[in-house]
């Protein structure tokens, strides 16, 4: 044999492979690219892939075979075997990294949401989540993998008009948590990522409720201060992009020793920070004036 061919041969089944949920746009997407140039390889998962080979182009012209890419709708238990049998047979079920990133935001007054929007936003933030991981646990413990979830800065603050978002992430917080101590043994780290506010597609993303700006919802006017709101943050200058999160999401998977939880932002930080110091009645209170003054005292001053 061709020593070179050799040489690459050794440096392919070196490489390690990452796979990542809802890598069409935001972080994924970001995350994807950064992966590549850092000489992993990459499975790329996204919805309906076959339709939206496009998005990778670029990757798939420079790395080749270094980037696969998949159709991973996480509330799919058919395309999340799809996944794990890929796994098994196209890299000897060996896995070094899982990032569940997968994720939108259903936003609206609990009042305002169908109990489909309720399930949904559960069954792809938080079941699609579980499931996945489920699936892929058995290639994770063989390469000793790591796993890490994105979660958000409020997967530990509540907060008006998004509790579905909130108790999706408050759940992936626990049943990461808890993983963590399950899988240590095996030694499959975990971490949870809690990123503050980021700009990515989220915000064009998001999904109202189905009666959120219905004259008949006595909602409608915070919501919509709510809207405004979060579109003058579309442009905003000091909103991190999603190229930070990517090289913190890279920067995890190469470490030796991940630590738990990563808190990404100022905003987060500082969350976190004032909920850890200060009693909880004082920052319930100071959370609750600055909530109702952004979405609700705004619509007295009209
Ligand atoms: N950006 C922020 O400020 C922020 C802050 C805190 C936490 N996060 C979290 O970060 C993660 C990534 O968000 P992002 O900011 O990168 O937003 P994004 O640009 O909207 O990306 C979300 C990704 O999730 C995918 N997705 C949605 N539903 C899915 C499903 N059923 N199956 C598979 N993929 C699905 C989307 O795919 P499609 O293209 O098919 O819709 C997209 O690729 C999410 O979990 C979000 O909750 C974001």
């Amino acid at each position: 044999m061709n020593p070179n061919s050799l040489i690459e041969q050794m440096a392919e089944t070196k490489k390690r492979t990452v796979l990542i949920t809802g890598s069409s746009t935001g972080f994924g997407r970001r995350a994807t690219t950064l992966f590549l140039e850092q000489g992993w390889r990459v499975i790329a998962t996204l919805r309906n892939s076959e339709d939206r080979i496009q998005i990778f182009q670029e990757e798939l012209q420079k790395y080749g075979e270094q980037i696969q890419i998949c159709s991973l709708d996480v509330t799919s238990s058919e395309e999340i075997q799809k996944i794990s049998v890929f796994i098994q047979n196209k890299f000897k079920n060996q896995l070094d990294c899982l990032i569940n990133n997968a994720g939108y935001a259903q936003v609206g007054a609990l009042e305002d949401l169908s109990e489909e929007q309720i399930r949904k936003q559960m069954e792809v933030n938080f079941f699609g989540t579980v499931l996945t991981t489920q699936a892929l646990v058995p290639a994770l413990i063989k390469t000793k993998g790591k796993i890490i979830f994105i979660s958000s800065v409020l997967g530990i603050t509540g907060m008006p008009l998004v509790s579905l978002y909130c108790a999706s992430k408050y759940a992936v917080e626990g049943f990461a948590e808890s993983l963590y101590h399950e899988l240590k043994p095996f030694k499959v780290p975990v971490s949870i990522v809690e990123p503050g506010r980021f700009l990515t597609e989220f915000g064009s993303n998001i999904l109202w409720g189905m009666r959120s700006f219905s004259q008949t919802s006595p909602y409608k006017e915070s919501t919509e201060n709510y809207k405004k709101f979060k579109e003058s943050l579309s442009h905003a200058p000091h909103i991190p992009n999603a190229i930070q999160m990517a090289k913190t999401l890279v920067d995890l998977a190469e470490m030796k020793k991940m630590p738990l939880r990563v808190r990404c932002g100022k905003d987060v930080q500082a969350t976190f920070w004032l909920k850890r110091l200060l009693p909880e009645w004082m920052i319930t209170r100071i959370f609750s004036i600055a909530f109702q003054k952004k979405y609700y005292t705004l619509n007295e001053d009209k």
